[in-house]
């Protein structure tokens, strides 16, 4: 049996695990596993290698991915799926494990339909954006990363009396801003799921200035486009001296945590029990609910969108009003 992994779209930490994990398991499970590098883009070109225990040495504590990624927007045309499918039949491969977001497994579920090739996704974006998933791969590397980044710029913030704004990535999803703000101790959550009460924070950092407060650290989802009117309002509004950090790809890089890595490894044995299972079927995705790994059909993962959990959302009320 020979199955192969990718990696779509944004790349995060935890790949480079999962990649390890996906070899060295294979192996074990005496599966022929392969490589297709540079995502959906290296399928249609046909860059798939069959892969080797040294290939993945030294690769665990890594970030990124070794097999790389890409945004394919090529395979979104029929002609080079059928390419794709072609090149994945010349290495007699028609299992694929896919780490990527809900974009790249809506690919592979047509893909799945056109040309029958079955397919497991392993949630991998720092956004955890993904329905029906408490977790994605990368979401704890990337969390700590700006936690890292919140603390050195509070010690700034607090030494100059200065109002600081952190702009996190997540696309339209305010996940890492919310977890973010709330583990920093944030004054201010802006994120797209909820309102903020700018003239209601306003009073209450006024009078907190005035009872001595020094520093003002404010968490900027970019999915808001808020980040520049952030400064303007605590500036002209709250009258303090403020700067910008926008974390950008930092918080798509770094060595995986602990976490990261054990997911990973959880994340691929589930995927490739299931792709080594003769009497399962069609795309799955392996989520992560309750604590607990386990597969669920595509179509469930695609038939909603993600939304922030009621109880996160409340406990960051107090900076967003
Ligand atoms: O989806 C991951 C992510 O890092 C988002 O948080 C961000 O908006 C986007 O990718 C950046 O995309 P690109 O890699 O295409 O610049």
């Amino acid at each position: 049996m020979r199955i192969a992994i990718l990696c779509s779209g944004g790349d995060c930490a935890g790949m480079n695990p999962a990649v390890k994990q996906f070899v060295d398991y294979c192996l074990a499970e005496e599966i022929e596993p392969y490589f297709i590098y540079d995502g959906l883009e290296g399928m249609i070109d046909g860059t798939i290698k069959r892969a080797e225990y040294s290939d993945v040495a030294g690769i665990m504590h890594l970030g990124g991915t070794m097999i790389r990624s890409s945004r394919s927007p090529r395979f979104y045309e029929y002609a080079y799926r059928k390419e794709a499918y072609e090149n994945l039949q010349k290495h007699g491969i028609d299992r694929v494990v896919i780490l990527g977001g809900d974009g790249s497994f809506r690919a592979m579920h047509e893909f799945h339909q056109e040309f029958g090739v079955r397919f497991v996704g392993i949630p991998a974006t720092i956004d955890n954006d993904i329905y029906g998933t408490e977790y994605c791969l990368g979401v704890d590397t990337s969390l700590n990363i700006i936690r890292n980044a919140t603390d050195a710029i509070r010690d700034n913030a607090s030494s100059i009396k200065r109002a600081s704004v952190i702009e996190t990535m997540g696309r339209e999803c305010g996940y890492l801003a919310l977890v973010s703000a709330i583990v920093s101790g944030a004054e201010v959550c802006i994120i797209p799921e909820a309102e903020c009460d700018f003239n209601a924070l306003a009073l209450k950092l006024k009078s907190q200035l005035k009872q001595g407060r020094t520093y003002i650290i404010c968490v900027v989802a970019e999915g808001t486009k808020m980040t520049q009117k952030t400064v303007e309002w605590l500036e002209h509004e709250i009258g303090m001296e403020t700067r910008a950090t926008v974390l950008g790809y930092v918080q798509r890089g770094g060595n995986p945590t602990v976490f990261d890595r054990l997911m990973a490894a959880k994340f691929v044995e589930y995927a490739v029990d299931y792709l080594e299972d003769e009497t399962k079927e069609g795309g799955s995705v392996v989520v992560y609910q309750g604590s607990q790994c386990k597969l669920v059909p595509i179509d469930y993962v695609l038939s909603e969108s993600y939304q922030l959990d009621e109880k996160l959302l409340d406990m960051a009320k107090d900076m967003m009003r």
